[in-house]
């Protein structure tokens, strides 16, 4: 059974053709990166406009390079949210287009949910029941519990800025072009993560939920007792730079500074997935979104002390891509949980 996968929820153009939920056949992801980079962040107006360029041929290529044809299709999945309601709605007035003219039934997939499957289309036999789930992402910090047949319960979330948006707020006071999360995760190797103690406000009420613009405004605090226009300028005229440049552009106060706030981070992330593994006895870790293809955050992970291992998508998996679509639609298509031609776009999409 082929799905045919459309995920165009934020700046990524993405297709993808999985075979029976797990076998990548093709996934095809057009980035926005050049478009929406001058601008440090995304562009919502930009975003749509690029999408619409992008869709057909990359819906084209993605059936090309499976070779398969629109035929050979089950059902086509489109991510009907959360992202930003224009970039949707490119996504899925397209896949509805395609669904009525070949006569395909249609079905609407939750963004996190694309995020978790992205674990499960590799390592889907290893995952045991109940299973802990953080997506971190730019847009979103969510813990779930994950039982049996995909149900899903929210454990804790951010109450403020997600961990890969702390990531790209805090590059961008440094200079550093977006989005900062990788940058920041190559360079924190060559600091000191203990360099900089940041105190965190202790969280009132659930003690699952995550809060990062504490950090951001540190840093913001660490910025202004430093004369850090130099550098940030320096760092600003580099023109397409290697690892070696960026070292070179940045003292050995900023890369502590950036090795003490990742660690803080980790920390962070990995203290709520312990305490939420003790408090729901989970037998698997899953950490998925745009944060998990850290390189930091992996090594930590799989160090700490969990009950269960920890399971990561491969980088290509972990930011946005339309196989993780077409894998979670899996499921929904065995229950024949098709969606008729009212899906609508809703940008506040939730989980549980
Ligand atoms: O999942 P994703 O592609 O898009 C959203 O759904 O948001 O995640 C993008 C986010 C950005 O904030 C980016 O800075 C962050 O993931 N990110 C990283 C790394 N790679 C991407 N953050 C930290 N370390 C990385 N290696
Ligand atoms: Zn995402």
């Amino acid at each position: 059974m082929r799905i045919l996968g459309i995920e165009t929820s934020c700046d990524e153009t993405a297709a993808a053709v999985v075979e029976d939920g797990r076998q990548i056949l093709s996934s095809v992801v057009a980035s926005q990166l050049e478009t929406h980079g001058k601008y440090g962040g995304v562009v919502p107006e930009l975003a749509s406009r690029e999408h619409l360029r992008a869709i057909v041929p990359v819906v084209r290529t993605a059936l090309e390079q499976a070779q398969t044809t629109l035929d050979q299709v089950a059902a086509i999945a489109v991510t009907e949210g959360p992202g930003l309601v224009g970039s949707l709605l490119v996504g899925i007035t397209y896949a509805k287009s395609l669904c009525f003219v070949r006569g395909l039934p249609l079905i609407g997939v939750n963004h996190i949910e694309g995020h978790i499957h992205a674990v499960l289309l590799e390592a889907g036999d290893k995952i045991e029941f109940p299973a802990l789930a953080l997506v971190v992402s730019g847009g979103h910090t969510h813990l779930y519990e994950v039982r049996e047949g995909f149900e899903y319960r929210l454990l804790g979330k951010t109450r403020d800025d997600a961990a890969g948006e702390a990531y790209d707020k805090v590059a961008k006071l440094l200079g550093f072009p977006y989005p900062g999360g990788p940058i920041v995760d190559r360079l924190a190797p060559y600091g000191n993560p203990d360099a900089v103690k940041f105190t965190l406000a202790r969280m009132k009420g659930n003690p699952l939920d995550f809060s990062f613009s504490g950090l951001k405004t540190a840093v913001l605090r660490w910025t202004e007792h430093r004369d850090v226009a130099g550098e940030i300028a320096a760092r600003r005229a580099l023109q397409q730079p290697e690892l070696e440049d960026w070292l070179a552009a940045t003292p050995q106060a900023t890369l502590d500074l950036l090795a003490s706030f990742q660690k803080t981070v980790i920390e962070e992330l990995l203290r709520r997935l312990a305490a939420s593994a003790d408090e729901t006895g989970a037998r698997s870790l899953i950490v998925s979104g745009g944060v998990a293809s850290n390189a930091g955050l992996r090594a930590a992970a799989n160090n700490a002390s969990l009950p269960g291992p920890v399971f990561f998508p491969k980088p290509s998996l972990s930011t946005d891509n339309a196989a993780m679509i077409a894998a979670a639609a899996f499921h929904k298509l065995a229950r024949k949980a098709f969606a008729d031609f009212t899906l609508r776009a809703d940008a506040n999409l939730t989980l549980a």
